[in-house]
């Protein structure tokens, strides 16, 4: 077990080891029974988490506040309405800055093509650890908690499990393309069988697919490529149908809308569940679409898994932020 991760950033988990997360999810139950229990854990007394957000959200800024206040500290909630974060601060100030005042920062910056930069470029300049709330390519996070709960549900030991990735139709923005990267890159780490379905414009990065491949030949699982939403529905253990963007077909709005439109039938309703093992699961990092990714009768019904995953996420965050914040 690797119990030194003091100082450590956790930017995607493709960087930690799988010793290193097997921490977390040792560290994550164990926090998990102490709040079931009501136990104290007051693991991070006086430390301040400076948490950054240049977009909206609701699990995490609320996952991150709660868990920092029940491990002792503090989470400043920074935004970019009330804050000079989106302009005129730069990366390097954040880090040189933020990194005197606080123990740790926290940074959600999803826009194309400058977000993973801008958290890289804060870690380079910060002396306390950097955490990835949400970039433009990974939202470790989310994909900890994914995993947390699917070991709850089938066994610490995912090998040989089919968790199906897809594309689903949203009227909403290009919603990012963070969470099925992480979640391909995690879950063949664990040696899952993942099939990734979407409509040809929705590909993600060339190299997120290679490091994908390359994660499955050393853990044993696999990860195949489909058009199909069925197909890779067809006994998986569990599914995991959201909507992305067409970032790397068109950055332009009105044309990915022109696109997404073709696709409305990439729904998950109960015709779809039905391909899947009898105990699959349904799950999704919400906000969801509803009666457009998915029927409320299957984000409502009992293969529902996702108050779960976000319940988990509370959990894994406090697990990183006690190994990588503590003195
Ligand atoms: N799943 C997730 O990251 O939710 P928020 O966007 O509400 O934080």
């Amino acid at each position: 077990m690797q119990t030194d991760l003091r100082g450590r950033d956790l930017i995607t988990t493709q960087e930690w080891t799988l010793e290193e997360l097997e921490t977390v999810f040792d560290v994550a139950w164990d926090l998990k029974r102490r709040r079931a229990l009501g136990e104290p854990h007051a693991l991070l007394r006086d430390k301040v988490l400076a948490m950054l957000f240049f977009f909206t959200s609701t699990r995490t800024r609320t996952s991150f506040e709660a868990g920092m206040a029940q491990l002792g500290g503090h989470a400043m909630f920074i935004d970019s309405e009330t804050t000079q974060i989106a302009h005129g601060d730069t990366a390097k100030e954040i880090g040189e800055i933020v990194g005197r005042y606080a123990d740790g920062i926290a940074i959600r910056q999803c826009d194309w093509n400058f977000g993973n930069k801008y958290i890289r470029e804060v870690a380079k300049y910060s002396r306390v650890p950097v955490l990835n709330m949400q970039c433009d390519v990974y939202h470790p996070f989310q994909v900890l908690a994914d995993a947390m709960t699917l070991m709850e549900r089938f066994g610490r030991n995912l090998k040989g499990r089919k968790i199906a990735v897809s594309w689903a139709y949203a009227a909403s923005y290009q919603k990012p393309i963070s969470v099925p990267q992480s979640l391909i890159l995690l879950m063949t780490r664990l040696g899952m069988n993942v099939a990734l379905a979407h409509p040809p414009e929705y590909k993600l990065m060339p190299e997120i697919i290679a490091q994908a491949q390359e994660n499955a030949r050393k853990s044993g699982g696999s990860l195949e490529i489909t058009h199909d939403m069925d197909e890779a529905f067809k006994d998986a253990d569990a599914v995991y149908p959201k909507s992305w963007g067409a970032l790397l077909t068109t950055t332009d709005n009105a044309e990915s809308a022109r696109i997404g439109k073709q696709y409305t039938d990439w729904i998950c309703d109960a015709r779809r569940m039905a391909l899947a093992k009898e105990h699959a699961i349904y799950m999704h990092c919400l906000p969801a679409d509803r009666g457009l990714e998915v029927t409320d009768e299957v984000i409502d019904g009992p293969q529902s898994a996702v108050y779960d995953e976000a319940e988990n996420r509370l959990h894994v965050q406090k697990a990183v932020m006690a190994l990588t914040m503590r003195s």
